[in-house]
């Protein structure tokens, strides 16, 4: 897939990067949501692309869903709406059988730019961006999965500070908290995600499916059903060429030459 509008898509290495933007600050109007909808599939059904990063330009990661969006919802099934289409998109992203990194350039990761970034299934940030749910200031609430993914993160007490005071952090105590993995000099989240995504481009496909899928799928679930379900994913990747190939090139001192079978 080559660019669109407000998301240009570069594809190397089995690494496909998705570059949001839409300025000043990259804030996801329907046309971006749409196009960023349209770069996730595009980049998920590609047999090329092993490994997604998503990133904004440089002022701004994203600063959240476009307030002028917003405005326009007029009814409350309108607002369904702009809540159940951010919701599939975020789920879309978090059950991706294929790693998703967010590079979280420029100054803001805001609102639903938040809620894309806990999406994804790990987070680079630069030094200089800050984090926040500030809808309630605007007189909403998160609706696109914030409200469940930042207690996840951050645990119960900071999630409820967080959303009901619409205070913005820096990436340092984002860092302390655990919502974000890295954090790095202005300017490098891409460098260090790029870094992140060959790392992972060199593994097996068929271990970072199932792993990622034993991961959130048993967040829906208890321990012992959980328990099953790591059961059948490990027992499905003993069956696969990589895990033979995986072993034996330990025990031969080499590296290994993952298939993705
Ligand atoms: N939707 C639409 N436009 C937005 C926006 C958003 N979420 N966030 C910022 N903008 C626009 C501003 O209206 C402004 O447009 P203008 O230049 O035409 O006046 C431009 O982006 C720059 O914003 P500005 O406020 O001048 O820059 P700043 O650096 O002082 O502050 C923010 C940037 C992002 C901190 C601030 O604009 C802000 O708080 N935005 C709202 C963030 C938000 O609530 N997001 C959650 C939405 S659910």
């Amino acid at each position: 897939m080559g660019d669109l509008a407000y998301v240009h898509v570069r594809t190397k290495d089995r690494i496909a990067v998705l570059v949001i933007d839409h300025p000043p600050v990259n804030a996801l109007d329907e046309a971006t949501f749409k196009d960023l909808d349209a770069a996730v599939r595009g980049a998920q059904a590609d047999p090329a692309v092993k490994v997604i990063v998503i990133t904004g330009t440089a002022r701004s990661f994203v600063a959240g869903a476009d307030i002028g969006y917003l405005s326009e919802m007029a009814t409350s099934e309108d607002a369904e709406g702009l809540a159940q289409s951010g919701q599939e998109l975020m789920l879309r992203i978090e059950r991706s059988p294929k790693p998703i990194i967010a590079a979280i350039n420029g100054r803001y990761c805001l609102g639903g730019g938040n809620e894309l970034a806990m999406a994804c299934h790990m987070r680079i940030a630069e030094e200089g961006v800050e984090f926040g749910q500030p809808e309630i200031r605007l007189g909403l609430i998160p609706g696109w999965g914030g409200t469940r993914r930042l207690v996840h993160l951050v645990g119960l007490g900071k999630a409820v500070e967080l959303i009901l005071t619409g205070d913005r952090i820096p990436a340092r105590e984002a860092l302390q908290l655990g919502l974000v993995n890295r954090v790095m000099a202005e300017g490098k989240a891409l460098e260090e995600a790029m870094h992140m995504a060959a790392q992972l481009a060199a593994l097996s496909s068929e271990g970072l499916r199932l792993a990622l899928d034993c991961i959130y799928s048993e967040l829906d679930m208890g321990l012992s059903e959980a328990m099953v379900c790591e059961v059948q994913r490990f027992a499905e990747m003993a069956c696969t060429y990589d895990k033979c190939e995986g072993l034996s090139a330990f025990l031969e001192k080499r590296r290994p030459q993952f298939e993705d079978r």
